[in-house]
């Protein structure tokens, strides 16, 4: 099976992934790329009942491990449903969040540690990984500042996903540390941004690395 290009966004709520993968899915479709979009938790239509127990911030009581079998549960179906197929028909597929999410938060956050997240993976998605992952890593106080004020206007507007932005900074601070983790760990895979250059620059950095990729 021919196989295309599997990119993956993480960073903490508020980094800025999704202004980035909007800007970059543009520019690569205008260069005659095919791409597909799914974002974690959702992207397919049993993923996006899963992400509603996941991120309301009404959902109580759910138990770390339970929380972590909901993650795995949403990302075996995308992997079936849309990123196997899209990879096989020699898409871009680009992965807003994936393992390295659940290693952050479920594994970093929640205290779970590295080992269950990393040997669920194996079982749970086949040890697929993505061929590059963009890391972004703007100042952390910024970005929780940024992740609280969008939720808030979320709430008003009637779309409740508070969930993990009403955890305390502590557990913020075990993501950002679980994150930067990974990127020493996995440095032929991750590719990191640090600091805050202002959206066009951040996208222009984005671009260099992702053709330097794909050619
Ligand atoms: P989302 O609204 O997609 O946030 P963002 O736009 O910042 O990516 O919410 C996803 C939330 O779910 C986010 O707080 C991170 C969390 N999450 C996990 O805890 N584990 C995971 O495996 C994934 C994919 C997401």
């Amino acid at each position: 099976m021919r196989r295309g290009f599997f990119l993956s966004f993480e960073g903490l709520d508020g980094s800025g992934k999704t202004t980035q993968i909007r800007k970059l899915t543009a520019q690569l479709e205008s260069r005659g790329h095919k791409v597909t979009v799914v974002r974690q938790p959702g992207g397919t239509r049993i993923g996006d009942r899963i992400r509603q127990i996941l991120l309301d911030s009404r959902t109580d009581g759910l138990a770390p491990l339970a929380e972590l079998g909901l993650m795995f549960s949403d990302r075996a179906q995308a992997i079936a449903e849309v990123i196997l197929p899209a990879l096989g028909a020699g898409q871009i597929v680009i992965c807003d969040r994936y393992t390295d999410s659940t290693e952050a938060y479920q594994g970093g956050g929640r205290q779970l540690g590295s080992k269950v997240i990393l040997q669920l993976h194996e079982l749970m998605c086949g040890g697929l990984q993505p061929d590059l992952t963009i890391l972004l890593m703007p100042d952390f106080a910024k970005s929780l500042h940024r992740a609280r004020r969008r939720n808030e206007r979320n709430a008003r507007a009637g779309n409740d996903e508070g969930r993990f932005e009403q955890e305390a900074e502590d557990f913020y601070r075990r993501v950002y540390e679980k994150y930067r983790e990974i990127a020493l760990r996995d440095t032929g895979r991750v590719a990191v941004i640090e600091g805050d250059d202002g959206i066009e620059d951040v996208h222009h950095q984005i671009l260099r690395i992702v053709e330097d990729r794909l050619r």
